[in-house]
């Protein structure tokens, strides 16, 4: 049987897809931008049907209405991210959260720790030898369709043909749904006073033919925006964004000096607008990887003068950092940070920074505290942190002194918080005898 053959024999409809679905199973949906759309308003239609069926995802954009109180006895969700969607059914205990790092979850999907029963994926169409591209995520979505029992595809004539090893063959899809979906979007996070002096601190630390990995929103946009005047930047990510776009087209970003896969931008998946969308559309410079090679600390490390930025919710005196609870509360998760952290540390010329505002909730709160928040994680250890931006400087803590951090750490301290932070300073590093 020819590919065309198979494909039109596994047509099916959506609400016939999900009846191979059985009470219990773990079903994991495609990522971020890449969620299915019509399957999952299917499963919500039908939850009757269904009895304790696992929803695991990492990030989804849509309702997230699996996740409502009336659908606990048939839907329970599991992540290991949480994202706006999903918060409040982690934080009322009615979804359940896995601490782990990104780039390990196919190993857990291929190891038995977390089998997949069933993987609902969102494709584009097969090109002219039966393949389907997985678009914009890659990540953990192409690991879990290759470690299911069953695969169900949504193959939407509006998801971009993405290259990379972000492929699937026709004929190991059980079920195909046909869709003419836009794909979700994320609108653009407006950047402020504080994000553009951060931006241009980060742009401090960023040299000509440095290799990037960014993540997502205010901050890492206004980084971009002031990279205008550099030369030959690179991408390896685990996501990237619009932002990036306008500097491919200046040429600051092309790949030239990049030491693994020169001139490609390498993402594990892409989250932005749809002129995003279509700048990927089979774009031969964009290369989407499963995260567990795009994360690998070790591939990381292969990209001389890696350099990349995430943010964090506090900073401790020491360096602990929190990046993913305010609290007990789980605001979203560890993702990549510690894959690009140790990366970056493995990387010649490799520096990796954390940048956040100072504050939170209007200037009320400092991010830079004595202690973590009662319940806080420890999301990156003191041990591995690098460089700390805030919109007041830069603080370079490896390799420094508990004083010399605390030091550097005040000094990019709000302004209302440096006298108390100090107060803390004196207590702990005075002479006591
Ligand atoms: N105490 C209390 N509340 C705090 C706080 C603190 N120390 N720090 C932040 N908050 C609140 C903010 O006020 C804000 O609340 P609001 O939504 O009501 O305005 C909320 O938490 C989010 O803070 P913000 O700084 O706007 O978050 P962000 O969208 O820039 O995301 C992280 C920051 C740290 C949550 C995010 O980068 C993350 O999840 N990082 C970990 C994962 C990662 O780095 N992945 C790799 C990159 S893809």
């Amino acid at each position: 049987m020819n590919w065309k053959e198979i494909y039109t024999q596994r047509l099916t409809t959506a609400e016939d897809a999900i009846k191979i679905i059985r009470d219990n199973d773990r079903v994991v949906f495609a990522h971020a931008a890449g969620v299915p759309q019509e399957i999952t308003k299917a499963l919500v239609a039908h939850k009757d049907d269904f009895q304790n069926v696992e929803i695991f995802h990492m990030l989804c954009l849509g309702d997230g209405a699996y996740t409502r109180p009336e659908m606990l006895s048939h839907f329970r969700h599991t992540t290991n991210f949480v994202g706006g969607n999903t918060r409040r059914a982690v934080n009322e205990a009615r979804a359940d959260f896995i601490p782990c790092f990104f780039y390990e979850l196919p190993r857990l999907f291929r190891n038995g720790t977390l089998p997949v029963d069933v993987a609902i994926v969102h494709l584009s169409t097969p090109d002219a030898d039966g393949y389907c591209s997985f678009g914009v995520s890659s990540d953990y979505t192409k690991p879990a369709a290759h470690s299911a029992r069953v695969v169900i595809a949504e193959v939407n004539d509006r998801m971009p043909h993405v290259g990379g090893d972000n492929h699937i063959h026709v004929s190991e899809l059980d079920y195909i749904v046909e869709t003419s979906n836009p794909l979700f979007e994320i609108p653009l996070a407006p950047i402020g006073e504080t994000e553009q002096a951060i931006g241009g601190f980060c742009a401090e630390l960023i040299e000509n033919g440095s290799t990037l990995q960014l993540g997502i929103g205010a901050i890492p946009d206004a980084v971009l925006q002031c990279l205008q005047d550099k030369k030959d930047l690179g991408i390896h990510t685990e996501m990237f964004s619009d932002g990036v776009i306008d500097l491919v087209e200046k040429g600051v970003i092309n790949g030239k000096c990049k030491t693994l896969h020169p001139g490609k931008l390498v993402a594990t998946f892409l989250m932005g607008s749809q002129r995003l969308y279509d700048f990927a559309d089979n774009n031969p410079d964009v290369a989407l990887f499963p995260v567990d090679y795009v994360n690998d600390p070790y591939v990381i490390g292969r990209n001389h003068q890696l350099v990349s930025i995430n943010s964090c919710i506090e900073i401790d005196l020491s360096g602990q950092v929190c990046s993913e609870t305010i609290g007990l509360q789980q605001f979203s998760g560890t993702g990549g940070q510690v894959d690009y952290i140790r990366g970056a540390a493995l990387s010649e010329g490799g520096k990796s920074i954390l940048a956040m505002p100072s504050t939170a909730a209007h200037g009320k709160i400092s991010r830079i505290v004595p202690y973590l928040t009662k319940g806080a994680t420890v999301t990156t250890s003191r041990n591995e942190v690098d460089y700390i931006v805030t919109e007041y400087g830069i603080a370079h803590l490896k390799g420094k002194t508990l004083r010399q951090r605390a030091e550097s750490l005040i000094r990019i301290a709000h302004p209302d918080f440096r006298e108390s932070l100090m107060e803390e300073f004196i207590h702990r590093f005075t002479l006591t005898r």
